[in-house]
């Protein structure tokens, strides 16, 4: 009975699944047909994200940068240096991972012996006196050439390739130190002419490379980050606006002057206390001109 009724099922399973058979493969046929249709003819999907999906796999897919033939002073290589806007009111860039934590490690010990008490460029009227409070790190001046190492040559090369600004123009390197407590209220690092008198050159941008984490406070702000805190009375040893935590090896760039030369209001900034740990920066300020 058995063999008999499975060979009856067959038969008649045969029957019937032909058409369906047929049915499905007739599907597939359009669904595949209609399918490629839609892709080739770029119809725009109602939310718009498959397509970016597929962008996006293709770009991380896309094979690195082949470099063309270079100029005398250029470069044979092409290389890319990972970096995020974090404001385009003043204009600051973010780089993580911009020197490796051996180097700021290095940077710490050949400057760690030398610190002094942090300076100001005063003002008409200022004296060491009436500004004390304002700045109270310690630090030092290094120059790439003082750094037999070359770790400083190197990140001030690199300082060169992201901002386009020969390292020529650049100071020499600000390597600071901020205990508990210690700060730097909101200021300008470009020159006003009326308060300052008249300058050899000006400060462009600022480049920060943080040498140390901070556990807590030690934020670099930006009180008028796109024109906040303008309006009333601003307190410049107020930590408010764009914080940013400074982390071990990352560089932060912005920008003191507009494109046509004038001083960017809200490029105000200041360093905030140090809450708990230590923070050491190196900073470096690019002039529009060549520095001597
Ligand atoms: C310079 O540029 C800024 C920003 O675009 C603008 O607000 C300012 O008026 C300009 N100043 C001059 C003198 O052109």
């Amino acid at each position: 009975m058995k063999p008999k009724t499975k060979s009856g099922g067959f038969g008649q399973s045969a029957k019937l699944g032909l058409p369906i058979v047929f049915c499905i493969c007739s599907l597939f046929f359009f669904a595949g047909f209609f399918g490629s249709w839609l892709l080739n003819n770029d119809i725009p999907v109602a939310s718009g994200r498959p397509r970016s999906r597929i962008l996006a796999s293709v770009a991380v897919e896309e094979p690195e940068f082949q470099a063309v033939s270079n100029g005398e002073t250029g470069e044979s290589s092409a290389t890319s240096i990972s970096s995020q806007i974090l404001s385009w009111k003043p204009l600051a860039i973010y780089f993580p991972g911009f020197a490796s934590p051996k180097q700021c490690e290095k940077i710490i010990e050949m400057t760690k012996e030398n610190l002094e008490p942090s300076t100001l460029a005063l003002r008409s009227g200022e004296t060491t006196e009436n500004t004390k409070g304002i700045r109270t790190s310690s630090g030092t001046f290094i120059s790439s050439s003082d750094d037999q190492t070359g770790t400083l040559g190197l990140i001030e090369q690199k300082i060169a390739k992201v901002t386009s600004i020969p390292a020529s123009h650049g100071e020499a390197f600000n390597v600071l130190r901020y205990e508990i407590g210690q700060r730097y209220m909101s200021h300008y690092d470009a020159f006003h002419a009326t308060e300052y008198g008249p300058q050899k050159s000006q400060r462009v941008a600022s480049f920060l490379l943080y040498l140390s984490d901070v556990e807590e406070g030690g934020e670099t702000m930006f009180p008028y980050e796109n024109g906040l805190n303008m309006d009333d009375a601003y307190d410049p040893k107020k930590c408010v606006g764009l914080k940013v935590k400074p982390r071990q090896g990352d560089g932060l760039l912005f920008y003191s002057l507009y494109p046509n030369g004038t001083i960017d209001p809200l490029s105000l900034h200041g360093s905030c206390p140090v809450i708990k740990g230590e923070k050491w920066v190196a900073t470096k300020w690019i002039r529009d001109e060549v520095f001597y």
